[in-house]
């Protein structure tokens, strides 16, 4: 299935000049990027976006995070891209990403992993809504 995902390379991937090197790997891949804009998430966007985790010990320290500095916001799409674009990312914890992952490769960190990916198809499009839907206004383009 044709499907579209919200990928985002997260503050400590832009610091650390990870944004080509991860566009690299979905352009590579074959996937097609409709969106990208290099932002700061708001507060309260950022409480939004990771509204599954609020009742977590570290939804706190992961909404500072996601708000310290600019994050690179894409817009994805490809053949069950959301089931691959993961598997691409590779897993939370660095001692089970595997080599080959992004996080694999580039993250030490739980917190500070670099990239994510939306999970689902409904938290993709909860997600782009979230962080792109005002531009859209803006832009007035329904279609991206
Ligand atoms: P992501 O999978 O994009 O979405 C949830 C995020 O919460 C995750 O990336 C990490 O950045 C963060 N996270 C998950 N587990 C922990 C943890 N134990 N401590 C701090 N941050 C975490």
């Amino acid at each position: 299935t044709l499907q579209r995902t919200f990928i985002m390379v997260k503050p400590d991937g832009v610091k650390r000049g990870l944004i080509g090197e991860i566009v690299k790997r979905f352009e590579q891949k074959g996937f097609q990027l409709l969106k990208a804009e290099l932002m700061v998430i708001e507060k309260e966007k950022a409480e939004l976006h990771y509204m599954e985790h609020k009742e977590k010990p570290f939804f706190g320290e992961l909404v500072d995070f996601i708000t310290s500095g600019p994050v690179f916001a894409m817009v994805w799409e490809g053949e069950n891209i959301i089931q691959v674009s993961r598997l691409m990312i590779g897993s939370t914890s660095p001692e089970s990403a595997a080599p080959g992952t992004i996080r694999g490769d580039f993250a030490n960190s739980k917190q500070e992993n670099i990239v994510h990916g939306s999970d689902s198809i409904v938290s993709a499009e909860r997600e782009i809504a979230n962080l792109f839907e005002p531009l859209l206004t803006r832009f007035s383009n329904q279609n991206l």
